[in-house]
């Protein structure tokens, strides 16, 4: 009797100790430290919590949901809530952010420039490197390379499927138990894609050293290439010459390679494929195209060089569209370091996610009337003017931003201009077929098709 009295008492004790601490913590999902307002109110006046699938938050919500599944959950929790929001799990309190307001805010706080969670899954392959392509910022040929160049993509391609796999069980997210039971398949991705890394460093300073002795009677020494700003160097060369004046090391360099050849080549392609699927769906605005082509680009592209391709004003309305519908990072993090507050009111605890979901960001009807519709002519500057700046963000802002945006935007345009100069563009796909996948970059089941016919 005694002791059951004393085991009552303890029970209750300790109910009673769990619903104080649930004020500061949502103890069933592990103990997230809870958001909080500035000016004490429930934080559901600046933005809903969402509900999670089991008592335990938000924990569970995308375990054993597949890679379309959690890519639709998404899309359908932000049509739910309408504005950016937060959820609890594991540990973890998460703002997500699907207006354009609070973006600006984040992205251009000083204090929020440490990247989330979904980086530091990739860490393993990227180490440091910015972030955390392309032939032209390495200075290497990659044709020669074809065979080892389609592993490494198939390489990035099952990381990114271990890290969907970790991203939606939060067991995996503590990096020790990842270690312990998730890690295994790992270790020969990763060895494949530094590998691919290694061997172009490698070659790079063969024909660096080459150039260079080749330059000699014209240049005095290495140190006066460096700094003769008139000679153009590839990325991978300036990086040699960091290595040389011991301002960077051999694995510094790796990390800075495998994030250009990460950041640079699926991003671009996959606004490339969108691209040339939108253009082969609109064949109205694929004629505007080409009209504007033919008359400022020569049939053999003689006069092909950034002025010429500037005068393209559809064409660039057309490929800013694309982005918007299909950006080529559809999601982007950070973590908070200390106690934050956010220009909102809310105040987020340190060792908070801030998730910006630039999907949704850029269908928001708050910014975008018919937000599904392919309308390239938004982009007008007449159409543009009342719009938030930070409604459309595909290279992100603010101090992180993407440094290869302008290349990107360069590259994509060129490749579309030489495509449309020689082929009109068909459908073989159906939009509404289009299951897309989460991953690092935006992926879909189905593969995107077109049909090229030659002009006559
Ligand atoms: C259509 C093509 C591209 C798109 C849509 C794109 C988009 C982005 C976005 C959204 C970010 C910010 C990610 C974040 O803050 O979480 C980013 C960062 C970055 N991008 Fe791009 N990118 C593209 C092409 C490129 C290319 C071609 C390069 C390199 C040649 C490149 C290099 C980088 C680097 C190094 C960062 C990291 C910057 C930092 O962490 O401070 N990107 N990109």
């Amino acid at each position: 009797m005694g002791l059951g009295l004393l085991l009552l008492i303890a029970l209750g004790t300790l109910i009673f100790w769990l619903y104080r601490l649930n004020k500061e913590y949502y103890v069933l999902a592990f103990f997230a430290k809870r958001v909080k307002t500035k000016d004490g109110r429930p934080v559901e006046y600046i933005a809903p919590i969402a509900d999670g699938r089991t008592i335990f938050g938000n924990s569970f919500d995308l375990i054993g949901r597949n890679e379309a599944e959690v890519f639709s959950d998404m899309r359908n929790r932000t049509k739910k809530m309408c504005r950016s929001y937060i959820e609890y799990a594991m540990g973890t309190s998460i703002f997500c952010i699907i207006d354009a307001d609070n973006l600006e805010a984040v992205l251009n706080d000083q204090n929020l420039i440490t990247k989330g969670m979904v980086y530091e899954f990739l860490q393993p392959a990227l180490h440091t490197g910015l972030l955390t392509s392309t032939e032209t910022a390495m200075g290497i040929k990659l044709d020669d390379m074809a065979a080892k160049g389609d592993r490494y993509r198939q390489s990035f391609s099952m990381i990114e499927k271990i890290f969907i796999r970790r991203f939606s069980n939060p067991i995996y997210w503590s990096d020790t138990l990842y270690e312990l039971f998730g890690s295994m398949e790992d270790k020969r991705f990763l060895r494949d894609v530094h590998e691919f890394s290694s061997e172009i460093i490698a070659k790079r300073r063969i024909l660096l050293a080459q150039e260079i002795k080749e330059r000699g009677s014209s240049q005095e020494a290495d140190d006066d290439i460096y700094i003769n700003k008139k000679q153009r160097f590839a990325m991978l060369d300036t990086l040699i010459f960091a290595e040389k004046d011991g301002l960077i090391d051999h694995a510094g360099i790796c990390e800075e390679v495998d994030t250009l050849m990460f950041e640079g080549f699926d991003t671009t392609s996959i606004g490339l494929i969108f691209g040339l699927m939108n253009m082969s769906l609109y064949q109205d605005k694929q004629e505007l195209c080409y009209q504007e082509i033919s008359e400022h680009i020569a049939d053999d592209f003689s006069n092909l060089d950034l002025n010429q391709v500037s005068k393209l004003k559809y064409l660039e309305c057309f490929v800013k569209e694309t982005m918007r519908l299909f950006p080529s990072v559809p999601i982007m993090s950070r973590k908070t370091l200390k106690e934050t507050e956010l220009a909102n009111g809310l105040i987020l605890p340190p060792g908070a996610q801030i998730v910006m979901h630039i999907f949704d960001v850029h269908r928001n009807p708050k910014y975008w009337s018919s937000p599904e519709e392919f309308q390239p002519e938004r982009f007008f500057p007449e159409n543009s003017r009342d719009r938030h700046t930070y409604a459309y963000v595909p290279f992100s802002a603010g101090q992180r931003n993407c440094i290869g945006q302008k290349f990107a935007l360069l590259e994509m345009k060129t490749l579309l201009i030489v495509i449309l100069k020689k082929f009109i563009v068909l459908p073989l796909v159906d939009p509404k077929d289009i299951v897309f996948h989460t991953g690092i970059t935006l992926r879909c089941k189905n593969d995107i098709r077109v049909k090229l016919v030659r002009r006559s």
